[in-house]
């Protein structure tokens, strides 16, 4: 069996790498692209250090784009890589343009595809994360879910059931693989980050592409860095309309982008967190910490109904809502969260085999 990996953008690290180890186990053969689509050393290389992936077999290096450029550029590039090596299936991961590009080649050359993270949806099309889930949802041959729910969508959207395998969540695998070394590392600690310090990460073009939102944003979290310590790595592309509008952000301290285990070990000794990541809301229902999420919708219910999350469409709120936080505060982790996914997705690719004849 030859599995082959697309990674290209800074989520999909955290997902690929409990994957990796799977197959590793299992003893079949693999090969790792990265797409080139995150590039700076904080955002990627970083992150195959800290989660032990191998050095990627091909990178593409298609950098940054327009949607349609990038997305043309990976697909121009990964094509003569997989006629060369043929795998048995190739794996995508998660919502970012690396994936669908991805899954468009493979399923034209007529290879397997198999989808971790699959059947997430926000219904908001202005998102182009949803976009890219629904083709790529629509192309799988393999829907490798994170959650029951995200089985019953696909259904609902006429998938059939036996295409669809609910597995689990890889970012809690990782999140509990590495827990013991971020608690280590002694990142808060140098940060002076302690159990009263919010974290936020911002980076949706919903968020901070208008400078009107974006404006009313900043103005949100230099309100709660009145009350409290507020840390904020910031995305290149967040830091880059900053300074562009010149907009100040102290009292809030904004620091550069951190690694993998750096994050975890500031969120998992936050008061609370503030963001509009899809992952930082999983880790923190899987930790038990208060999240907000600063979108009007989200393709991960589950952390509201089962975890700690709630939405915050207008920031204008979120002072109150933090302020709300009491000992009542309190999630469970969701079925699935294990730390056992990436061993569930191996499982569902043995049932289906390598492929005949190529
Ligand atoms: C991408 C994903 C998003 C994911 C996010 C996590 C898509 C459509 N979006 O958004 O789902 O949540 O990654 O980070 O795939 N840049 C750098 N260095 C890098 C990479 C990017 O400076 O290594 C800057 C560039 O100015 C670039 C901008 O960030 O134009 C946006 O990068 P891009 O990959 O297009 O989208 P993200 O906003 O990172």
């Amino acid at each position: 069996m030859h599995i082959l990996h697309i990674a290209g953008a800074r989520p999909n690290f955290p997902k690929l790498a409990p994957v990796h180890r799977a197959v590793c186990a299992a003893g079949w053969r693999q090969t790792i692209v990265h797409t080139g689509q995150h590039y700076d050393v904080a955002m990627s290389e970083q992150f195959f250090d800290e989660l032990q992936i191998p050095e990627p077999d091909e990178n593409l290096e298609v950098g940054s784009a327009t949607h349609a450029v990038q997305t043309a550029r990976i697909m121009e590039r990964l094509e003569p890589v997989l006629e060369r090596r043929r795998p048995d299936w190739v794996l995508v991961y998660g919502d970012v343009n690396s994936t669908v590009a991805a899954a468009l080649v493979a399923s034209k050359l007529g290879i397997r595809l198999a989808h971790v993270e699959a059947g997430l949806r926000s219904y908001d099309r202005s998102m182009p994360e949803e976009i890219n889930r629904i083709v790529t949802d629509r192309l799988a041959n393999l829907l490798l879910t994170p959650s029951r729910d995200a089985s019953e969508t696909l259904r609902r959207e006429g998938e059939p059931d036996e295409e669809i395998e609910f597995v689990g969540n890889v970012m809690i695998d990782s999140l509990l693989h590495a827990l013991p070394a971020a608690r280590a590392s002694g990142f808060r600690q140098r940060l002076g980050a302690d159990g009263e310090t919010i974290v936020v990460t911002l980076h949706r073009p919903s968020n901070v592409d208008d400078p009107v939102r974006l404006t009313a944003v900043v103005d949100a979290l230099r309100q709660l860095a009145q009350e409290r310590t507020v840390v904020f790595p910031a995305h290149p592309r967040t830091r880059e309309r900053l300074t562009r509008l010149g907009i100040d952000t102290a009292p809030v301290r904004l620091i550069d982008p951190v690694s993998y285990i750096a994050m975890l070990d500031l969120v998992q000794s936050a008061y609370a967190v503030v963001t509009d990541s899809g992952g930082l809301q999983e880790e923190t229902t899987a930790l038990g910490i208060p999240c907000f999420t600063l979108r009007a919708n989200t393709e991960r219910p589950i952390t509201i109904t089962e975890g700690t999350n709630e939405l915050v469409p207008d920031p204008a709120g979120l002072l109150e809502r933090v302020r709300s936080i009491g000992s009542a505060w309190r999630g469970r982790s969701p079925e699935g969260w294990d730390g056992k996914a990436a061993i569930r997705i191996v499982e569902a690719l043995a049932k289906r085999g390598a492929s005949q004849g190529t």
